[in-house]
């Protein structure tokens, strides 16, 4: 046994819930029946080419014996899987039955701003919005959430997350596992904090605006530590990273080769094959796995990223959830060569817009961390639970910043997001190249750009690794380096309703970190 299989079969899911300061629940015992993982429903357009669906309030058992308050799409937590084709128009009802106002962002969807449902696309409580989409690119894993601003972040941990998938002929014609959670398995990975009282912790003060949201309750489509029961053959895995802030580094228990067939906007040329592989906040792969031999693994989330985020349970290899393929015989194969991916120019355009990434409270964020002795810690190697206690009250009871301080925490290129200004403006349908980087912090912020997909040239100075030199609509910068991007806006948008350049860690979203542009 591995070092990681072996601690796999140690850590139940009571465990990780016992980590978190929590009692270990009687369901999660040794020998007790695991939670099985919920597949969300999927909705297509009715007759009329119509979606209707609505947000509103809920509740939900996440731990034994209390109940959070939640928000859901269509029910308590998280939303139903809408189903789109490419070349399909589609018009989408949204209620918002919620007693705030939040938008509907189409995350990775290629449509004009005024249908993108970002910051200007305000549906006030009781409201509805009406948007008419017409589905033009390649077959992907896509989500929505909100994006209001700048109560994103809170609106996201209550539950607001769905998934988006669109289906084109192309794909329809390949071997892949195309049965919903039978053999082709949604898998929405988060991480929660828990107060005593039971409700979601969620608080925007100086250590949430510097390092995010920092969660010790793994969740995969809203459950701890679940179990898929899944067709024997090959599965395919659609992963989105739907943490507030949490990247993860992914392998399997069994270290079996995990094959990345498609990034954020569609599927890859060729399956990369991996033995690991990290996600960032609001990333998609779509990874295949061998389960011919009927053999149950966990997918493990191994300690990673800053010393804030590897406090337990994330200090030790995570499970985040069991795939037990022991049901009927899949028919799925894995494609040699799932897309057409057109190749970058040989001449590539001039740098047209640079984005900085700023965190003006970083200092004021690292030194109460610092100071509590986690740098140390982590240098170390060994937790110390008086470190680990101090860093969790620092997390946790650390006052709310006021609005004012929340919304100038972070910016781009010098300045803090303002809803309404200008912002810079990019030409429609010509090839662009766009550079990215941060302004000193040592932080990892995952960009993300509305409106396209786009390839990354460079990432972080470095040829990106294959499996993320598909189509992506978030490029991760960390650290110093400069990463570059290909991108084209096919769609206008003007400045009633612009589209959003940000950071995907929605602390910083919400605190600053994202720029308004137009396209013309
Ligand atoms: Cu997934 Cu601008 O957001
Ligand atoms: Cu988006
Ligand atoms: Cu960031």
């Amino acid at each position: 046994m591995t070092d990681i299989s072996r601690r796999c079969a140690l850590i139940t899911g009571a465990a990780s819930l016992a980590a978190a300061g929590l009692p270990p629940s009687p369901a999660l015992a040794a020998g007790a029946a695991r939670p099985a993982l919920p597949i969300p429903a999927e909705i297509r357009a009715d007759a009329q080419g119509t979606i209707a669906f609505s947000a509103s309030t809920g509740t939900r058992r996440f731990l034994p014996g209390r109940t959070t308050a939640t928000y859901g799409y269509n029910g308590a937590f998280l939303g139903p899987a809408l189903r789109l084709r490419r070349g399909q128009v589609v018009t989408v009802e949204f209620t918002n039955r919620l007693p705030e106002p939040t938008t509907v962002h189409w995350h990775g969807l290629i449509i004009p701003g005024k249908d993108d449902g970002g910051p200007h696309q305000a549906v006030a409580s009781g409201g509805r919005w009406r948007v008419r989409l017409l589905i033009d690119q390649q077959a992907a894993t896509l989500w929505f959430h909100p994006h209001f601003y700048p109560t994103t972040a809170a609106q996201v941990i209550k539950g607001l997350a769905g998934l988006l998938i669109i289906d084109d002929d192309d794909t329809i014609r390949l071997p892949l596992p195309s049965r919903w959670g039978i053999d082709d398995i949604p898998l929405i990975i988060q991480d929660r904090r828990f107060r005593r009282d039971g409700q979601f912790f969620e608080r925007m003060n100086i250590i949430a605006v510097t390092s995010g949201y920092v969660g010790n309750v793994p969740l995969v489509n809203g459950v701890p530590y679940p179990e898929a029961r899944t067709a024997r053959g090959w599965l395919r895995l659609r992963l989105l990273d739907g943490s507030n802030a949490r990247s993860y580094l992914l392998k399997a228990s069994d270290d079996r080769s995990l094959y990345v067939i498609g990034s954020d906007g569609g599927l890859l040329e060729s399956p990369v094959e991996m033995k690991q592989i990290v996600m960032n906040a609001g990333e998609r792969f779509e990874v295949m796995v061998d389960g011919r031999s009927g053999t149950p693994f966990d997918l493990v989330a191994l300690p990673f990223g800053a010393p804030i985020m590897r406090l337990p349970p994330f200090d030790a290899p995570v499970p985040l959830v069991t795939i037990r393929p022991d049901g009927a015989d899949g028919a799925g194969q894995l494609p040699t060569s799932p897309a057409q991916l057109p190749r970058l120019p040989a001449d590539l355009p001039a740098v047209s817009q640079e984005l900085v990434m700023n965190m003006f409270r970083d200092q004021a964020g690292m030194m109460p961390l610092m100071k509590a002795g986690l740098t140390e810690m982590a240098n170390s190697g060994r937790g110390n639970p008086a470190v680990i206690a101090r860093v969790t009250s620092l997390i946790e009871d650390d006052p709310e910043l006021s609005r004012a301080a929340q919304l100038s925490a972070n910016g781009v290129n010098g300045k803090p997001f303002a809803l309404g200004e200008p912002g810079f403006t990019a030409q429609r349908g010509e090839m662009l190249r766009w550079r990215i980087s941060e302004g000193g912090d040592q932080m990892l912020h995952p960009v993300h750009i509305h409106g396209c997909q786009f390839r990354i040239l460079s990432d972080r100075g470095q040829t990106p690794e294959a499996y993320r030199a598909g189509w992506k609509d978030i490029a991760p910068i960390s650290a110093g380096g400069v990463s570059e991007i290909l991108l084209r806006f096919p769609h206008p948008a003007g400045p009633d309703a612009p589209y959003m350049a940000h950071c995907h860690i929605l602390e910083h979203e919400d605190s600053g970190m994202m720029a308004q542009f137009t396209v013309a």
